[in-house]
Order: C-alpha cells, then sequence, then structure tokens
C-alpha cells in the first residue's frame, strides 16, 4: 500500500508494485485532472462572456509621478532576492547592466511601423528610478543580506566584495514561519505570538517602521521565501470576516505567507507572489486588494524551463503539430531545490508547473492533436549544482499524416539570474499600478502575466501562457493607458 495525492491535494491509498509505481499514477491523474480542469474553465469563460465588453479604446489614465523613495519589502532574503538587491546596487554603482529586465532594457513601440518611435518603457511610462529603491526583508536566518548572498554562491565574491558595505546594512527582520508549511528548513529569526492575528499585528508594525525610518513615499511587497506545502483555499479564505477570526483562531490552514500578504494589503502595500504558493491568489485577498487599491499578482517566477515551455508549445500549436509527450525533468542544488525535495512543497511547484501545456494547447479544440498528451515534470535535488539548475525537456510531437519526431532541450540554466530582473521589473510596474487610476482598484494585474509561471486572472477565465501573447498585453496595457492606439498587427492600411 503507497499513498498518493490528487490534483486537489486528497490522499489517497492504493496497492502499488512500487514506490516508482505510485508516483507514476500520481503524475498521471494529476495531468488529467488539468486537462479537465483546462477544458472547465475554457467553457465556462465561453459561456459566461469572459470580460463584461472589451475595452478596445485607449484612455488616457491619470498615473501620479514616482515622487520621493519606493521601499522594497521582501519575505525571504535568499538567492533570488539577495541577486537582485545586489544587482540593483551594482548597477547603479555603474558596475553591470540590467540584462533581462523590460523596464529598464524594452521598448514599446507607438502607432504606425513608419512612425519611428520606439520610447523605452521607462521614458513612455513615470517608473521609480533605480535610485530611488530601498530595501528591506524578513528570513528565518540571521544572516544579513552580504552573508546570504555568499551563502546562496550566485554572484562571484569580486562583486560581492565591492558590494559588502551596503549589503551588510540590510538585516532580515524576524520571520513568521511554520515549520509544518516548510519541512526541510528551520531557523532561529523568528516571531512569537499568541495567535496568527497577533503575528500579523507584528508585521504591520515592521511595515510602518520601515516606511518610517527609510522615508519611503510607497512600498511594495515582494514574496521571495521558500515554496510552502501544497493547500487547497477552505472556508476560512474566502471573507475578510472568516480569514479575521481563522488569523484568531490559529486556524491551521493559514499558511505565513497569507499572514504577510494580509498585513501588507491591510496597509496599503502591493504584494507580489514570486514563489506557487496560495497566498494571495484567494478571494479574502482579492477583497482586501481591491478595497485598499494595494495591486497584487502572482505566481511563480517564470524563469527557465517554464519560460521555454510557453514559447516552444505556441509554435507546435500555431503549426497544428501534434504533441504525444512532454517531459521535464530538472536537477538543482540550491536552498531551494532542498525544500522542494518535500512532497508537500514539490506538489505546489508541480500543479504551477503542469497547467501551462494544457492552457497554451487547448485539448479540448484539439482533441487528434492533443487530447492524449502525456506530460511530467520531475526536480531533482543535487547538491553540487548549486544554483546553476539545468533543465532537461524531451518533447515528442507528430507531423504529417502523424509520423513522429522528436526535440530535446537542455537548458543550463542560473535560476536566480534569470529570476533577479523579473523581480525588478514587478516591484516598478506593481508600484506604477498603484499610482495609476485605471489600475489601483482591480485587484489582480492580469497584464503581469507575462513573468508567471502561473498567472492569476479574475474568477472563471481561464490564463493567458502563451509569452508572446502576454508580453502583447502588457505593452498593450502600457499604451492604453498613455491614451496610444492599440497595436493589434492588423496592418492593411500599408497598402492603401
Ligand atoms: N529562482 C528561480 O528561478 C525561481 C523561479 C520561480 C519561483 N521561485 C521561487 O522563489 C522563491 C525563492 O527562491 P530562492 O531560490 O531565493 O530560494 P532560497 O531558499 O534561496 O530563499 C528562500 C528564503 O526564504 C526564507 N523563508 C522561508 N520561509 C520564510 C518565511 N515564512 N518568512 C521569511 N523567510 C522565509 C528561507 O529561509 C530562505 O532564505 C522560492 O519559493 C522559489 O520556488 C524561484
Amino acid at each position: 500500500m503507497a499513498d498518493w495525492w490528487d490534483a486537489d491535494g486528497r490522499r489517497h491509498r492504493k496497492q502499488f508494485a512500487n514506490a516508482a509505481a505510485a508516483r507514476e499514477h500520481e503524475h498521471r491523474e494529476t495531468a488529467l485532472a488539468h486537462a479537465e480542469r483546462a477544458s472547465r474553465e475554457m467553457k465556462l469563460a465561453t459561456k459566461s462572456g469572459g470580460a463584461k465588453k472589451a475595452r478596445t479604446e485607449s484612455v488616457k489614465a491619470t498615473m501620479e509621478p514616482a515622487k520621493g523613495k519606493l521601499g522594497v519589502m521582501i519575505p525571504g532574503m535568499g538567492a533570488v532576492a539577495t541577486t537582485f538587491v545586489a544587482g540593483v546596487e551594482a548597477i547603479r554603482k555603474g558596475l553591470a547592466k540590467p540584462i533581462g529586465s523590460l523596464t529598464q532594457m524594452g521598448t514599446v513601440r507607438l502607432g504606425k511601423r513608419t512612425e519611428g518611435r520606439s520610447p523605452k518603457v521607462k521614458e513612455f511610462v513615470p517608473l521609480a528610478t533605480l535610485d530611488d529603491l530601498v530595501f528591506t526583508g524578513w528570513d528565518i536566518f540571521e544572516d544579513n543580506m552580504y552573508e546570504a548572498a555568499s551563502n546562496a554562491g550566485v554572484l562571484d565574491y569580486r562583486l560581492l566584495e565591492q558590494l559588502k558595505p551596503f549589503l551588510s546594512s540590510i538585516k532580515p527582520r524576524p520571520a513568521v514561519f511554520d515549520h509544518n508549511y516548510v519541512k526541510k528548513i528551520d531557523g532561529p529569526n523568528v516571531k512569537k505570538g499568541k495567535t496568527k492575528m497577533d503575528l500579523a499585528e507584528q508585521l504591520r508594525q515592521d511595515i510602518r517602521d520601515f516606511r518610517k525610518s527609510s522615508g519611503a513615499t510607497r512600498l511594495v511587497t515582494m514574496w521571495c521565501g521558500s515554496t510552502e506545502s501544497f493547500i487547497e483555499p477552505t472556508e476560512a479564505h474566502q471573507s475578510l470576516k472568516s480569514f479575521e477570526k481563522a488569523l484568531r483562531s490559529n486556524d491551521e490552514m493559514i499558511a505565513p505567507s497569507m499572514i504577510y500578504a494580509y498585513a501588507s494589503l491591510m496597509e496599503g502595500v502591493p504584494f507580489a507572489n514570486g514563489a506557487p504558493n496560495l497566498t494571495v491568489d484567494l478571494p479574502v485577498m482579492l477583497e482586501l486588494s481591491r478595497k485598499n487599491e494595494a495591486p497584487i499578482c502572482g505566481k511563480d517566477f517564470k524563469t527557465g524551463q517554464t519560460l521555454m515551455k510557453t514559447v516552444l508549445a505556441p509554435a507546435f500549436k500555431a503549426r497544428l503539430l501534434g504533441l504525444s509527450g512532454w517531459y521535464s525533468t530538472n536537477i538543482l542544488g540550491n536552498r531551494d531545490g532542498e525544500v522542494l525535495d518535500d512532497p508537500g512543497s514539490f506538489k505546489t511547484k508541480e500543479e504551477s508547473k503542469l497547467g501551462v501545456l494544457e492552457h497554451i494547447l487547448q485539448p479540448g479544440l484539439y482533441p487528434e492533436l492533443y487530447g492524449n498528451m502525456y506530460h511530467k515534470v520531475r526536480i531533482n535535488y543535487y547538491p553540487p549544482r548549486g544554483d546553476n539548475k539545468e533543465g532537461w525537456d524531451n518533447i515528442d510531437i507528430f507531423g504529417w499524416l502523424g509520423y513522429p519526431m522528436q526535440i530535446k532541450v537542455d537548458f543550463l540554466c542560473r535560476d536566480s539570474i534569470l529570476a533577479a530582473p523579473i523581480v525588478l521589473d514587478l516591484v516598478l510596474f506593481l508600484d506604477l499600478a498603484q499610482r495609476t487610476s485605471e489600475l489601483r482598484g482591480l485587484g489582480i494585474q492580469e497584464w503581469l502575466s507575462f513573468y508567471f509561471k502561473s498567472p492569476m486572472t479574475a474568477p472563471g477565465l481561464y490564463p493567458e501562457h502563451d509569452l508572446f501573447i502576454q508580453l502583447m498585453k502588457l505593452k498593450n496595457t502600457l499604451r492604453h493607458l498613455k491614451g496610444e492606439e492599440l497595436i493589434t498587427h492588423l496592418g492593411l492600411e500599408y497598402y492603401d
């Protein structure tokens, strides 16, 4: 007898020949459930007509200028967080370039192709500058950012030495932590409180203290903490009233990341979720976000393997090439890899990674091409690799008359190097959203899907995973807000 978990996190017992057969069964069931869920969501969205009336005209939204400092608060000062903060400081000192950041290096085409207008994103909309950023964070370990960055082993020590005084000055505040949610690690730097509401109050006080001590005029919270164990929403997450009651009664279904999100949103601070945890993907957080005009977005940074998946899968669908199987495996040796070695945390990550293909390929619409695809994702903790992850994909496709072909992708990537510019862009765009009349009261910022493996959407709406559609959505949102014409790529007028 062995245990296996279904896509809804329910545990089942069944007779299997061995542990591998049990995992195999679990993967198959999860993939099937995802395919069914995706086609259900699509039907639902079609029935309800999706969003109300499509907004096709551009408006000129009010965007308050980015005056003063922008405070960045980071729960989880590990590899991603330190690579981001060290990177910002290195760029400010002229030691490196912001490669990979759309806000720093990207452009946005305006008007017709013949007009030659392509300003930089940061010149087109009023973003905070890198010099405006000030930082704080929380962690269960007491290491300052210099020590944490040295331990993470992502950046060269020669670069870190040049940034040492700055990084050493950022020390983690005691964290809100629950070992049941992250089983592989434990640390001394944690808050104590009788109830989860007490802990939330302490976080709110930290936020107020930081606002005062840093002199920041605006704040943003970026979850860069470990991946928490898989859970499903319950009654406690359905409204502010039930959530606050659950905080007071120490409901075990309230994860630490939710307490940070609650504290931020209560203080009117936007929140982005870089991990696959539920965190802000809950009715209570949507309610709070809209009420306090503190935008939210998530979840799970789209960095290596999933980035490639959301580029390749749309190409197969565009050319109507079939897919019989996609096997993805990873080896990584950083602390994130160690945390994901726990089945509960892995389950959260697996859910986030699996949804992508079903939504892009739409097996319900193309049953002959994608009706029988087999999708499997593995993550293996392998310490020698550190942060330099290797993601392998074996893709079995078929073409004309059903003839099979194979594609192999071997991405030797650097996890945190890919994640850091995403963190920067999210910080700057979330702050922009809060200063923008049309965005600040929306709650979920779906236009930031571009950055996530599992983009949050309005209830009943299926997520858009195709990277290039996501990019178009992001840039069109900026054009729309600035009263510029949306780009549809129709282009017939060039031939009039
Ligand atoms: N690097 C990537 O490419 C990538 C991509 C997608 C998602 N992510 C996610 O981003 C997160 C950060 O990744 P990382 O590589 O920096 O991991 P990491 O293990 O180096 O850092 C996470 C940090 O969070 C701390 N932490 C855990 N629980 C906490 C809590 N309740 N409060 C405060 N601190 C807490 C840990 O002590 C650790 O220092 C992970 O959840 C990871 O899955 C990373």
